[in-house]
């Protein structure tokens, strides 16, 4: 199927970074949120982004000001479902994505594909929303999505050969690598991060190093660009918080069970960069 138009559900850090790089790659885009607030943040964003891009001359002034134009912002979730692509990005909720599949659902042409840039939730449970299980698939990009080259392709059971073809050429035109994983708990991305990030909030909950220590060790002895403390910051703590219940949940195992001090923080709203204070206190 030829995707000519994609809409983004949520304008937060990973919607906002998918729309930009769809809208540089040339696609039409419908960018949905809940309140004003968070479309125009999101569009502010993408615009200082390329208006960066543009003083790194990696886009012409031609080229911003195009795929700015591309990006239409809406509150309305039936002007998304006229996109031949959808791609979901609303916080990491299975309850929040399923009741926002069931409404998309019946708005939406038969032919248009779903998909979840969920980073943990079974693909099969959320196209199970949906009349459309074979037109579902998992799109988990990685933040800052301007820059990382991994996209994670994941297979759900249900989900048809031509949905994964159109999944990797699409991830293909927007300049990413996609990988295909298979439906598991956290994918292999998370179910391997996640673990880390969580041992090194108990090492620290535990006194055994400071913060600026546990990160210094895993950025100069495993060369990691950020610390896990810095990175789970950087992710959102609350977002870690889910995933790791959700590979507790989803492996019945509390090998991940979430450490005392991530939940206190997440509690006392303590979400990380976006929230201004985490691990670390960010302007
Ligand atoms: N948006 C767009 N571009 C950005 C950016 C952003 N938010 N942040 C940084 N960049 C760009 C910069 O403009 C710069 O580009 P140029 O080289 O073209 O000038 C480049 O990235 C490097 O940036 P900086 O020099 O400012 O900083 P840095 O060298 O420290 O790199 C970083 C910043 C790319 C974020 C790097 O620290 C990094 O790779 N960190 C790890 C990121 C990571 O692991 N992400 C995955 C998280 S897991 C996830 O997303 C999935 C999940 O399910 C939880």
């Amino acid at each position: 199927m030829a995707v000519r138009t994609i809409a983004v559900l949520g304008a937060g850090q990973m919607g906002s970074g998918i729309a930009q790089v769809a809208a540089v790659s040339g696609y039409d885009v419908i960018l949905r949120d809940i309140e004003d607030r968070f479309v125009s943040g999101g569009l502010s964003k993408i615009e200082t982004r390329l208006q960066r891009s543009v003083e790194k001359k990696s886009l012409s002034a031609e080229e911003a000001k195009a795929a700015r134009a591309r990006i239409h912002g809406t509150l309305q979730l039936s002007e998304a479902a006229e996109a031949d692509l959808v791609i979901e990005a609303v916080p990491e909720d299975p309850a929040l994505k399923k009741s926002v599949f069931r409404e998309l659902d019946p708005l939406a042409r038969p032919e248009t594909i779903f998909a979840s840039n969920t980073s943990s939730i079974s693909i099969a449970e959320l196209a199970g929303t949906t009349k459309r299980p074979d037109r579902f698939v998992g799109l988990h990009f990685f933040n800052p999505v301007p820059v990382m080259k991994l996209v994670e392709v994941v297979r759900g059971p249900a989900t048809s050969e031509a949905t994964m073809r159109t999944a990797l050429e699409v991830c293909a035109t927007l300049g990413k690598t996609p990988v295909e994983v298979h439906d598991a708990p956290g994918f292999v991305s998370n179910r391997v991060l996640m673990p880390m990030i969580n041992e090194a909030i108990l090492a620290l909950q535990e006194g055994v190093a400071t913060k600026e220590a546990i990160d210094a060790v895993m950025k100069l002895g495993a060369n990691h660009p950020m610390g896990p403390l810095e990175l789970a910051d950087f992710i959102g703590l609350d977002t870690c918080l889910s995933i790791l219940e959700v590979l507790q949940k989803g492996f019945r195992s509390e090998k991940y069970a979430p450490a005392k001090l991530l939940r206190e923080m997440v509690a006392q709203g303590r979400l990380g960069k976006k929230s201004g204070h985490g691990f670390y206190e960010y302007a």
